[in-house]
């Protein structure tokens, strides 16, 4: 077994931690304030090469992997949660493109967005105000006229609609069947898609989502992805891969917990010691730094499931579920540890402990993660052989 990372994905992770350091750790407090997109930030992640990585080479992108995202969402997570997700978000975005749409379509739709000097967003629209977890419940329409497809519907709390050039968008083309009538499409930024409420948020705020309004958008029959019918399943396995990179951003959050409090731990002094030594902060920061460590391996393997064409539903789940949990408790306790400091907004756990909520619900709320977690265990279990059995109910039961 190694745990190392190859030479390409060692630099591009140190590459991810300097810009971090650079551009976004000492500024991530003054910007959450001005409650925008970071759009000098994000700029300079995509002139650093930071962005668009799994985008394959034969449509103009570096064509990496899974793990190579996880590296730089962790990275830029650790410096600030809301400005990672506007990074990666185009990651999201065009997912559903790179597993449904066909070369052809990604060079014609996708390679301008990305070969060009400034960089240009995808917007990936699923949710609605009544298809939240529950995703098959899409009402938004699209039909078919001749050569196009017409688009009408209102989609909710999509990430960089705004900046957003080109949408992924989720439309029933057959409402009887539910799920099963699902499809996807890329609809170009155009009058008849219009940006409406942009959400205040309690965190994050360095990301922005808004109302996508689709009032009678046509596109060309091209812009269909796959086949009509195929919108839930590429809906699900985009969310198998990027849920790690929501795992990612939270790992990095859950770390940067850590070091903040056990930095502060080592120079508060009370009772004439560094509060580091009383056991009950040190023990809290060794929990702090398992949860952060395992939440790191978790997300990883994940990530390197999907590498292998490995199903990875089940370990995406546990990674985006145990990271963002461990996010959240390691930023209350960091807020803990510091005391009345870590309650202050001039220090940065406030904020983390603000941002690492929103982890626990985008791209699908921990409920939803341990339900898919739960399903896929108990399938795996109906083949599962332990060697010893009782009798149950007058049926075969395994006893351990
Ligand atoms: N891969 C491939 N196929 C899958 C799949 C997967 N991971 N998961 C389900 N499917 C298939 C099933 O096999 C089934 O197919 P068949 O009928 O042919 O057998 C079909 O899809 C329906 O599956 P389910 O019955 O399990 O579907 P469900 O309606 O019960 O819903 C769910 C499953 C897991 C709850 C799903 O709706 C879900 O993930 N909900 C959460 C939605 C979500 O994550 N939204 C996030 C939006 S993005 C966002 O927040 C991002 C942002 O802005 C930053």
């Amino acid at each position: 077994m190694d745990f190392s990372l190859s030479d390409k994905e060692q630099k591009l992770w140190e590459r991810a931690k300097a810009f971090t350091m650079e551009y976004i750790t000492p500024r991530a407090i003054e910007l959450e304030k001005r409650n925008e997109f970071p759009k000098e930030v994000v700029h300079k992640a995509f002139e650093a090469g930071l962005m668009n990585l799994h985008i394959p080479t034969e449509a103009g992108g570096p064509g990496l992997s899974l793990v190579s995202e996880t590296l730089v969402s962790e990275a830029t997570g650790y410096g600030c949660a809301g400005m990672a997700t506007s990074i990666m978000c185009n990651n999201l975005a065009f997912a559903p493109l790179v597993i449904g749409a066909t070369i052809e379509q990604l060079q014609t739709y996708v390679e301008p967005l990305i070969t060009g000097k400034e960089p240009k967003f995808g917007a990936f629209c699923l949710t609605e105000r009544m298809a939240g977890s529950d995703a098959g419940a899409v009402a938004t329409r699209a039909e078919r006229a001749g050569d196009e497809y017409i688009i009408n519907g209102v989609k909710c709390f999509i990430t960089n609609a705004p900046q957003a050039s080109l949408f992924t968008v989720f439309a029933s083309t057959q409402p009887e069947l539910k799920a099963k009538g699902l499809s996807v499409f890329m609809v170009p930024k155009s009058k008849a898609v219009k940006i409406g409420l942009i959400e205040n948020k309690m965190g994050q705020n360095n990301s922005v989502q808004s109302e996508v309004i689709f009032d009678d958008a046509h596109v060309p029959k091209e812009c269909l992805v796959g086949k009509e019918g195929d919108g839930f399943k590429i809906a699900m396995t985009t969310l198998d891969k990027t849920r790690a990179g929501i795992a990612a951003i939270a790992t990095g959050v859950a770390q940067r917990a850590v070091d903040e409090a056990a930095k502060f731990a080592n120079i508060r002094h009370q009772f004439g010691q560094p509060i580091g030594s009383f056991q009950g902060i040190s023990f809290m920061l060794a929990d702090m730094g398992a949860r952060a460590a395992a939440a790191r391996q978790l997300t990883r393997y994940a990530a390197w499931m999907a590498d292998q064409d490995m199903r990875n539903s089940k370990d995406s789940a546990f990674a985006k579920f145990f990271a963002s949990d461990a996010a959240m408790q390691n930023a209350t306790d960091a807020v803990q540890i510091m005391g009345g400091y870590g309650y202050l907004s001039e220090y940065p756990v406030e904020k983390l402990m603000r941002d690492a909520k929103l982890l626990q619900i985008y791209e699908g709320t921990n409920q939803i993660q341990r339900l898919v977690a739960s399903g896929n265990i108990l399938k795996e279990s109906a083949n599962l052989e332990t060697g010893f059995h009782v009798k149950y109910d007058g049926r075969d039961a395994p006893l351990m």
